[in-house]
C-alpha cells in the first residue's frame, strides 16, 4: 500500500515546477525611484518579473507546482522584465493593489516584504504609477487578448 510518505516521494518525482527558468530581461521598466523598485521587487517582483528568487521550499511537490503555476501565470499577466511586451494599463495595476488582490494572500505568510503597511501600499500605487507615467509600456494588452491566453494556458493544463 502507497501511505502518504510513499505518494510524497511519489510526487518528487513528477518533472513539472522544478525548472525556476527564469527568462531573460528583454526590457525593464524603469522605475520612478529606487524605493518604488524596493517595495515593488518585495511584494510582487516574484511572481511579475523575470528575476524570482526560487526558496528551497519551491523545488519540494506540491508547492513547486503551486508556485511554478502562479508565476507562470502573474508573468503571462503582468511583467515588468518584458516592459516592451503588452502589458494591463495602470488603472488595473492599481485596482489589484487597492482591492487587496495582489500581493497574492498565499505568498504573504512567508514573505515579510510583501506584508505592506497601508503607507507603504500608497507608496507602492504612487510610485507605479509614476513609473507608468514616464515609462510606459510599449502597448497595453487588450482584454479579449487575455481571456484567449488564460483559456489556452486553461486547456494545457499545468503539466504543459
Ligand atoms: C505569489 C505570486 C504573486 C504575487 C506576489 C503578486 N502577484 Fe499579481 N498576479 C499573480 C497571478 C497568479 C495573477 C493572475 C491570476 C489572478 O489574477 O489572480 C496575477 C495578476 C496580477 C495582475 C493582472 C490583473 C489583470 O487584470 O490581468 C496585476 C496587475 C497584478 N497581479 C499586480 C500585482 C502587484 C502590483 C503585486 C504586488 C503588490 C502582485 N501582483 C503580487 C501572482 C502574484
Amino acid at each position: 500500500m502507497l501511505g502518504a510518505l510513499g505518494l510524497f516521494l511519489l510526487a518528487q518525482a513528477v518533472p513539472y515546477g522544478r525548472a525556476h527558468a527564469n527568462p531573460p530581461v528583454t526590457r525593464a521598466l524603469k522605475f520612478d525611484t529606487a524605493t518604488t523598485q524596493e517595495l515593488f521587487t518585495g511584494a510582487c517582483g516574484d511572481c511579475h518579473s523575470n528575476l524570482t528568487k526560487w526558496p528551497w521550499y519551491t523545488n519540494v511537490a506540491p508547492v513547486s507546482w503551486l508556485v511554478a503555476r502562479d508565476v507562470e501565470d502573474g508573468r503571462a499577466r503582468f511583467n515588468v522584465s518584458q516592459w516592451d511586451q503588452p502589458q494591463p494599463d495602470i488603472q488595473r495595476v492599481l485596482k489589484q493593489i487597492s482591492s487587496g488582490e495582489m500581493p497574492d494572500w498565499k505568498y504573504k505568510p512567508l514573505h515579510p516584504s510583501a506584508q505592506l503597511s497601508t503607507a507603504q501600499t500608497q507608496a507602492l500605487m504612487n510610485g507605479l504609477a509614476r513609473s507608468y507615467a514616464k515609462d510606459p509600456p510599449a502597448s497595453l494588452r487588450s482584454r479579449s487578448a487575455e481571456r484567449a491566453a488564460a483559456d489556452r494556458r486553461a486547456k494545457s493544463g499545468p503539466a504543459s
